[in-house]
């Protein structure tokens, strides 16, 4: 950091950064004009660019890339189609599943995923521990995913600086392989988070907002924070 001014404006997205789950409806799904979707999806790329900055511990080496994060976005009108065709290419899934009203509703929808090296595989993991002691196996994929899931906050982070409204969601049926099919995501990779990003010019009468039901439950007093002192006596 360069600045105190540049501490307190990193604080002040930290604190901004919300979830926000926006809602549309299918048959009258946001527009978004041409301007506007050129305008704010390069700030989505330029976004996720950055975000790539997060810190990786190990060289994953996949494709002959050392990250252990994939970002596959999907631009607004994509997302509409997904909207439409949800229910008949999920016939099980119940009519009021929450996706395609936020498909409906959002400019883009950024699906992060990691690539995990060993998990999955039917790998003998005797004969791999590390110096404590842990399967080191199972410490690499851990901080493959540690390390992914950094890349998602920056990019929540960078979409908040940018006015954007953001939702880390779990995915529900984007997780599925038959989704990765249709994306033309590798089912090597592992579902991290969809992230639903809200343009600021996105208005509409039936939009709908909601909050992620964790947020009032902070700790108000970080009861979760603890300073370690040590007592040689
Ligand atoms: C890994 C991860 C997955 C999440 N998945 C969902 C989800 O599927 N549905 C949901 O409503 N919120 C989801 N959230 C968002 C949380 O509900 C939200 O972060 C929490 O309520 C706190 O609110 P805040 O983000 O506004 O601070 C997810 C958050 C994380 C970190």
């Amino acid at each position: 950091m360069q600045s105190e001014d540049d501490l307190q404006a990193l604080s002040r997205v930290i604190k901004a950064r919300k979830t926000l789950k926006v809602l549309g409806d299918v048959e009258h799904a946001v527009e978004i004009s041409e301007e506007n979707a050129s305008r704010y999806n390069r700030k989505v790329i330029e976004s996720i660019e950055t975000a790539g900055w997060a810190p990786f511990h190990y060289n994953r080496g996949h494709n002959g890339l050392a990250e252990p994060w994939r970002a596959h976005v999907i631009w607004h009108e994509d997302c509409r189609i997904i909207a439409g065709h949800f229910h008949d290419w999920f016939p099980d899934v119940k009519a009021s599943n929450k996706l395609p009203a936020m498909l409906s509703a959002c400019g883009a929808l950024v699906i992060v995923t990691w690539l995990p090296q060993f998990r999955g595989k039917d790998q003998q993991l005797e004969g791999f521990q590390n110096s404590i002691g842990l399967p080191k196996q199972t410490t690499i994929d851990d901080e493959h995913l540690a390390a992914s899931a950094a890349m998602v906050q920056n990019l929540l982070l960078l979409l908040t600086a940018s006015s954007m409204g953001t939702y880390w969601s779990s995915g529900g049926q984007f997780r599925t392989s038959a989704m990765f099919d249709r994306l033309g995501i590798s089912q090597g990779e592992s579902f991290l988070g969809g992230v639903f990003v809200e343009y600021p010019c996105s208005v509409g009468e039936s939009i709908e907002r909601v909050c992620g039901k964790q947020r009032s439950n902070r700790s108000q007093d970080h009861a979760w924070l603890r300073e370690v002192r040590l007592n040689e006596s």
